[in-house]
């Protein structure tokens, strides 16, 4: 276990560079090329439930710093990408720098995707929180909510969709909702998502209007 001595580092830096200097997923990452330990989690959803194929096409949002868009663009047809923050480019990803949450931004999006519905939307995206817990909670449902909408804008019949969602946060609604237009809903936790973690991912497939 490598320990951080530096003093000029606050007590949280130390404690993100120890974790991250002894995370195998990082070392891995670092080793095969891709730009997050995150693109772990999306092979194993891959692995589980084979969301996509070489005719997919894929919808990544909260993209950045790429590590779904590289697995991703890896198998199939063509990925679009979305972020706040900027991604440096990838082969067969086309990204935007953008807010989800913005009207403006998801109307360029739709224009970027040619107006075609996809096969696959990803959201690996998490709102930034303020330590508020109602707030917090808030911010992440309504960011749930909105990808949810944006599936029945732009997700094909049979599409599948996705999305980290958090333990302990009360989804059950949306749930309830979403089981109407998506004939299985599974709730998955890679063991690359970190244990202590409240992060959990949902694949829901068959989506129907
Ligand atoms: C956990 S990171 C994604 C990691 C990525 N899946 C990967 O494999 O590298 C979450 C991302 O969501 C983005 N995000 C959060 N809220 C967003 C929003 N409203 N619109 C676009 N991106 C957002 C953040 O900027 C951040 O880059």
């Amino acid at each position: 276990m490598t320990k951080i001595r530096n003093k000029k580092l606050t007590a949280s830096s130390k404690k993100w560079l120890a974790r991250q200097m002894n995370d195998p997923y990082v070392a891995r990452a670092r080793q095969e090329g891709y730009r997050s330990r995150a693109a772990y989690k999306l092979l194993e959803i891959q692995d589980k439930f084979t969301i996509f194929d070489k005719n997919s096409v894929v919808l990544d949002l909260g993209a950045a710093p790429g590590g779904w868009s590289q697995v991703a663009s890896e198998i199939v047809k063509r990925v679009v990408a979305l972020d706040l923050l900027e991604m440096p480019s990838l082969p067969n990803v086309e990204f935007m720098q953008g807010d989800f949450m913005n009207e403006n931004d998801i109307q360029t999006l739709i224009q970027l995707l040619h107006n075609e519905k996809v096969d696959v939307i990803l959201s690996d995206m998490a709102p930034n929180t303020c330590g508020i817990k109602q707030v917090d909670h808030l911010r992440i449902i309504c960011l749930l909510e909105s990808v949810y909408d944006f599936c029945q804008i732009t997700l094909k019949p049979g599409g599948i969709l996705v999305s980290k969602v958090f333990q302990g946060g009360s989804c059950t609604e949306l749930l309830a909702k979403m089981k109407q237009h998506f004939t299985c809903i599974k709730h998955f936790k890679p063991q690359s998502s970190r244990k202590e973690s409240p992060e959990t991912y949902i694949v829901a497939r068959n989506y129907h209007a």
